[in-house]
């Protein structure tokens, strides 16, 4: 499934615009993710732009990416560089391959689906995710052409099936869970995925 969608990097001229995203609801109460999405979304709307930005001036090739369809923003992610001291300790990575955060990635309310179920003609339960992570990851390729691999990496609350099962069907791994300090937290799983 593909969607007539156009994507765009964010600026600060989307401020107010990035105020309007939706990608979840109280129906994330009964599942027990309702502050998990709930951060994701404040990220959206509130901080994007800014730690993109920031990301940048620190030299870490941050990016904010938005698709559009009629009704505003259809799906959004942003990545950005991680620095060697930020994971040398943790993780294994090849000197000359550069490691991508996958910071944030979501997907519109209206692109979601109730307990499995299709949404009917816009396409099937998880395709507006699996495109969103597809573009993702060749914008992330695309940033180092001349490195032999990109790592790409993510946290992932133990909480939030919906993005860990869209990861796993996308060939991300689940490296480990619960992360040293100074991140700490028992409730991440670190997912990785290798790109050539
Ligand atoms: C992660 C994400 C992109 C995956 O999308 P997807 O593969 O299409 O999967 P869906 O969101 O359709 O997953 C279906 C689940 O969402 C639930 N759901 C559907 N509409 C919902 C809504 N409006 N609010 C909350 N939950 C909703 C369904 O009940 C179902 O739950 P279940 O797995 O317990 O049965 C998407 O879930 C999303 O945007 N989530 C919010 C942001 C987020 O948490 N991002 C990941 C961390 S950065």
């Amino acid at each position: 499934m593909t969607f007539d969608l156009k994507w765009r990097e964010a600026t600060k001229k989307d401020t107010v615009y990035m105020r309007s995203f939706k990608c979840t609801s109280a129906a994330a109460t009964a599942r027990g993710t309702v502050g998990v999405e709930h951060q994701v979304q404040a990220f959206f709307r509130h901080f994007a732009i800014a730690e993109t930005n920031r990301a940048k001036d620190q030299g870490l090739d941050g990016r904010l990416m938005i698709a559009e369809d009629e009704q505003g923003i259809a799906a959004a992610y942003a990545h950005r560089l991680l620095a060697p001291e930020e994971y040398s300790a943790e993780l294994d990575v090849p000197a000359d391959s550069p490691l991508r955060d996958l910071c944030f990635l979501a997907v519109a309310e209206r692109y979601r689906a109730r307990s499995g179920a299709l949404f009917g003609s816009a396409g099937t339960a998880g395709a507006m995710a699996d495109e969103a992570i597809n573009e993702a990851l060749w914008d992330i390729r695309e940033r180092a052409p001349g490195a032999p691999r990109v790592y790409v990496t993510g946290l992932v609350d133990y909480r939030n099936t919906a993005s860990m099962r869209m990861l796993a069907r996308n060939h991300f791994v689940e490296i480990s869970r619960g992360c040293p300090p100074p991140t700490g937290d028992n409730r991440l799983g670190r997912w990785m995925r290798v790109l050539r």
